[in-house]
């Protein structure tokens, strides 16, 4: 058995960022792989991926040469990432407000309503109702392309990764996002990740993200900070970013329902986006089939 250490420069996607592999292999059977990155290593840490990397060759050498068949026992493989139950759909709506039954998921439901009326299959996740961990920067997204958390991010990663379109409808609070969806946002790193750097799945070149946002105040200058904060999301999401809405001065009325013509702008920008997509979507027999 051997135990190697193989490094790969990812520079040229993150400054100095590289990636060493630690391999533990019977001939050409992998028996345990590390990977760690330099981003892990906060600055007053103290320790380097690269020596990481070493103790971590030097500790397997010393195991296997202590005990070989107890190493290939312990050490079994786990290089998969879980594929949650969750459905795949055309689209995929997350309604990011706290309130389930706030102005966003009024929008919510007109963009569903507006989906069905196309027969296309759409999802709509209520933050509220998830288990979501905040992302805490360990980049260990970049080792494998996976999170490190098990939560329900699972099956959001796994909705957006298969919808042809992606619809964010966000109250504003304090200027930008609600924590729930920073959270979701933030963790979409690891998708990110697993298409740029893990390579585990090609990004779909035509699809595209409309962002729907409410705030209570007056005056387009309340949606400054969170058109920018919407339009990385989609690009770290990947998603192209496209049409965007937004209904001020909802403190002064009794909801986005009473808004005159929103409905219609709603159903309007969905039907448009979703027009762009269509023969897209008609050539895809494979979504067409998952829909049934
Ligand atoms: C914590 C918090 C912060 C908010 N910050 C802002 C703000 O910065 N600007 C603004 O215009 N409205 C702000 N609002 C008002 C919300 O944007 C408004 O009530 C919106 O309609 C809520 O959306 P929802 O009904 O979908 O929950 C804030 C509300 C809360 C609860």
């Amino acid at each position: 058995m051997t135990v190697s250490i193989i490094r790969e420069d990812f520079s040229q996607l993150y400054p100095r960022m590289q990636r060493y592999i630690v391999e533990a292999a019977r001939g050409a059977e992998v028996l345990a792989a590390f990977r760690t990155n330099t981003y892990e290593y906060s600055p007053g840490v103290g320790l380097t991926a690269a020596g990481a990397a070493r103790s971590r060759a030097d500790d397997w050498e010393a195991y296997l040469a202590k005990d070989a068949a107890g190493f290939a026992e312990y050490h079994a493989p786990r290089d998969h990432y879980p594929v949650p139950e969750s459905p795949v759909t055309d689209v995929v709506v997350i309604q990011g407000s706290p309130r389930p039954d706030g102005n966003c998921g009024t929008i919510a439901g007109w963009v569903a309503e507006a989906v069905k009326a196309r027969d296309m299959s759409v999802q709509v996740l209520y933050l509220d109702d998830l288990i979501l961990h905040p992302c805490i920067g360990c980049y260990r997204c970049f080792n494998k392309g996976i999170c490190t958390f098990e939560d329900d991010m699972d099956g959001i990663y796994h909705a957006l990764e298969h919808a042809s379109l992606l619809v964010v409808c966000s109250p504003v609070y304090t200027n930008t996002v609600p924590a729930g969806l920073k959270s979701v946002m933030d963790r979409c790193q690891a998708l990110h990740a697993r298409r740029t750097i893990a390579g585990k799945r090609p990004p779909k070149q035509d699809r595209s993200g409309l962002f729907f946002s409410v705030a209570g105040r007056v005056g387009d200058e309340n949606f400054a900070a969170i058109l920018p904060v919407a339009k990385a999301f989609f690009s770290l999401a990947g998603y192209q970013p496209g049409a965007t809405l937004c209904f001020d001065g909802m403190d002064h009325v009794s909801g986005v329902h009473a808004v005159a013509g929103a409905r219609e702008r709603v159903a309007g920008a969905v039907g448009a986006a979703l027009e762009g997509l269509s023969p897209s979507l008609q050539q895809d027999g494979e979504k067409r089939e998952q829909r049934g």
